[in-house]
């Protein structure tokens, strides 16, 4: 069978991660903005890398520094997006996946007039990316809500932010109708629990309740993502609006029913947001876990009909690894991954940031989320973070990377042999950025390596890398020669 000949093979970036420029052009202050990169944290210890408080936040406003906050500066793509392009381009690009910073549009998330600069920066980079003959894929959200919106709401708590985004993305539909059709709401949007500051705004010393405030969070971002769901398709008619889901695949750590059972839990937990998006209604299994919880929440009965009214037409995911659960952790060697703590796996590597690599988990996941929801399925993330060397006569030889992309392709293309209905393939990250979770460069997941370092030392100079060189041979051949 093979890929589809419209296969959408490409990359994902998020705004936060690449462009830099963080206080030009009219930009406010993103939660992106205040994540710090600390060299004295083990990169494993997550909780630590991406927790935040009051102080540290109000320590941020004051600082300009851009050393300790990588995010701020990026890569540069805010001016050398053109060059980048033309890079993508060359690897053979059909699609890129990108997100509009909700900051450049409205700084602080409550004006009523658009930043007509940051509307602009977007037109030039679509007409660009259009030039190309590049799909955009757009992330409405992707970690970097306006800070003064975390400050003042608690993000996603507060159901107040639910008209705010609304305004934000009509207003994207509005400017960019003619030049976007794919739309992805939320980024990750299970996260909100792993790390509620970057995902939803929520500043955990702002709340006596965390758990509590994520739920609600988490309930205002599925109506928001219906009732965006339903203005993209008024405004853009032919438009297509997908969830995004981190693809946590869990394992049952022996044939023990007891494993198998906490295996269960972890993975309807997991599923349960993308169930909400593309069924329109809460899984009655997790509604009883809220009530064991005792976690209440405000719902109204408009909230449902919304809910069960605009529904996704297709559903997105990241998948890097898979974890194991047992009923006693006891049984387990911990490791860590995408911000989360889980057991590891006996029967599979694991990258130098504790990441299992697991190939054979991407046909797993397709299959079951295909076989779940039964829709076109699209994989906006998918790659290995690495430490690069670049070489004295400026080479930069991955095959590890090459050898972690061939395998999960091999295993994509099985699952689609299989019968899955897949859009298309964007890889993370086409090209070195800063890390979403540990803010550091020296974790590289590019074909194009940047010259940059952690500190922001760095000449930004772009290079290829072998990878680059093979990844442009399987767009080629769409996906027939991965040698
Ligand atoms: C995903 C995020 O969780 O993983 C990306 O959507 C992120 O923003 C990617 O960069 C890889 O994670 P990290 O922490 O290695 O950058």
């Amino acid at each position: 069978m093979g890929l589809r000949k419209d296969f959408l093979w490409g990359g994902a970036i998020a705004a936060n991660q690449v462009e830099g420029a963080w206080n030009i052009d009219g930009k406010g202050l993103s939660v992106a903005d205040v994540a710090t990169y600390k060299p004295n944290v083990d990169v494993k210890d997550y909780r630590k890398q991406v927790g935040v408080t009051k102080s540290d936040i109000e320590k941020a406003i004051q600082d300009t520094d851009t050393k300790y906050y990588p995010k701020r500066r990026g890569i540069d793509f805010y001016h050398r997006y053109p060059e980048d392009l033309e890079l993508f381009h060359e690897m053979g690009f059909k699609a890129l996946r990108l997100s509009i910073a909700w900051t450049r549009i409205f700084p602080t998330g409550e004006e009523f007039e658009p930043n007509q600069a940051g509307l602009d920066y977007y037109k030039a980079m679509f007409n660009k990316m259009h030039e190309l003959g590049i799909e955009p894929i757009v992330t409405l959200s992707h970690y970097e809500m306006p800070l003064a919106l975390a400050s003042k709401y608690n993000g996603w708590e507060n159901r107040k932010v639910i008209d705010l985004f609304v305004r934000f993305c009509k207003v994207c539909f509005e400017t960019y109708k003619n030049d976007v059709k794919y739309w992805l709401t939320f980024n990750e949007i299970d996260s909100v629990t792993r790390h509620p500051f970057t995902s939803a705004g929520i500043i955990p010393d702002q709340t006596d309740n965390l758990l509590q405030a994520e739920y609600q969070a988490f309930h205002h971002q599925f109506v928001a993502s219906a009732l965006v769901t339903k203005s993209c398709h008024e405004v853009i008619p032919g438009s297509q609006v997908g969830c995004m889901l981190t693809k946590l695949t869990d394992y049952p750590n022996s044939s023990d029913p007891r494993d198998v059972l906490a295996s269960f839990n972890k993975n309807t937990m997991n599923y349960f947001p993308a169930d909400v998006q593309v069924f329109g209604e809460y899984p009655p299994l997790v509604l009883n876990y809220f009530k064991k919880q005792k976690i209440h929440i405000d719902m109204t009965a408009s909230d449902l009909e919304i809910l069960k009214e605009n529904t996704v037409d297709f559903v997105t995911f990241s998948y890097y690894m898979s974890l194991v659960s047992s009923y006693d952790e006891n049984n387990l060697t911990l490791t860590t991954g995408n911000t989360i703590v889980g057991g590891k796996n006996p029967h599979l590597p694991v990258t130098e940031w504790g990441w299992t690599v697991d190939p054979v988990g991407l046909r797993i996941s397709l299959l079951q989320l295909y076989d779940r929801y039964h829709k076109p399925l699209m994989i906006v993330e998918n790659g290995m973070g690495a430490k690069d060397e670049l070489t004295a006569d400026q080479k930069i030889h991955d095959d590890y990377r090459i050898k972690y992309f061939r395998a999960h392709f091999n295993e994509m293309i099985k699952a689609v042999d299989a019968g899955v209905d897949l859009l298309g393939y964007t890889s993370w990250a086409p090209i070195d950025l800063v890390s979403a979770s540990t803010s550091q460069m020296s974790k590289r997941y590019g074909f194009i390596y940047v010259d940059e370092d952690d500190l922001g030392n760095g000449s930004l100079k772009r290079y290829r890398k072998d990878s680059f060189t093979w990844y442009q041979k399987v767009i080629q051949t769409n996906g027939t020669s991965l040698d």
